[in-house]
């Protein structure tokens, strides 16, 4: 193994660990109109296959099962399938459920209809890897379909206030928010026989303030559970708790006694040539 692999291995398990804790399915309860819409605009047709690249807990999978494909839900970080697997059960479907990194995908080329991934594949380091794997395993004449938060929307805001709080990523990684601009997607994508088109959507999140928003997104979402606990030790906590308030009044569009703040993604559709 050499001396690169053994660091990336070593990022991915920071990683894995990260989306394992606080409890995210909590969270991917703000955020299923994303897979929805995703769904709805890869066109998912019956009996076709479908890959959901970091799945989670199946907020893009379910909408496709539900439509009648066969899916196939893939993420780094397999404890979040006991919640998907629930989820699939209450909304009546089945999914296949495999824990899979975005950047080296265990199928052989050509095999899915549809690739599909809401708000995942931009947390994968080696962005120009993972556009390769999307195309390699979708199917001549299929369809990836990709939900990714806007760089300068209001969750790619918050990451670029995150930044200078957290340790620097290595430089072989690229920053999650560029999978939100679309001439970075259409630059991955440049090389690979698709047409790739992108549009902005708009998600609404809607919580009791914006304190309440940031305090519960600090006990169930993994990045910012992990942030919390490095700098409330370092004694830097309050600064980025304030700060991401500041962001959160600032977006607010629902007066001062309530939250509810519009935040920008991408949906990219790149449509394999036959
Ligand atoms: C914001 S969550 C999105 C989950 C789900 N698609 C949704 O819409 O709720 C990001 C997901 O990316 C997964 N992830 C992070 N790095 C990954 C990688 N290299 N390969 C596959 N999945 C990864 C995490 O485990 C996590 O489930």
């Amino acid at each position: 193994m050499s001396l690169s692999t053994v660091d990336i291995q070593a990022l991915k398990d920071t990683h894995r660990r990260t989306w394992a804790s606080g409890d995210y399915a909590r969270i991917a309860e703000l955020v299923t109109d994303v897979g929805e819409r995703v769904v709805e605009r890869a066109g998912v047709r019956r009996g076709s296959e479908v890959l959901d690249v970091a799945a989670g807990t199946g907020n893009a999978s379910i909408p496709a099962a539900r439509a009648g494909a066969r899916v196939t839900a893939t993420d780094l970080t397999p404890e979040l399938f006991t919640t998907g697997r629930r989820r699939a059960s209450e909304a009546g479907v089945e999914i296949e459920w495999l824990a899979a990194d975005a950047e080296d995908l265990p199928f052989e080329a050509e095999r899915f209809d549809y690739v599909v991934s809401s708000l995942g594949v931009q947390f994968a380091p080696r962005h120009e890897v993972v556009a390769g794997e999307l195309v390699r395993v979708c199917r001549s004449g299929g369809t990836i379909a990709l939900g990714n938060w806007a760089a300068d929307g209001y969750i790619g805001r918050f990451w670029t206030i995150m930044g200078p709080y957290l340790p620097p990523p290595p430089d072989y990684a690229s920053p999650p928010a560029n999978w939100g601009r679309a001439d970075h997607v259409e630059r991955l994508f440049a090389d690979y026989p698709v047409e790739v088109t992108s549009e902005r959507c708009v998600l609404e999140f809607d919580a009791a303030s914006p304190a309440a928003f940031i305090d519960t997104l600090a006990d169930y979402y993994g990045p910012l559970l992990q942030a919390r606990n490095k700098l409330t030790a370092s004694g830097r906590w309050d600064a980025l708790r304030g700060e991401l308030i500041a962001l959160s009044n600032d977006m607010n569009a629902a007066g001062d006694d309530h939250f509810r703040a519009p935040s920008e993604y991408l949906v990219t559709l790149a449509r394999k040539r036959k």
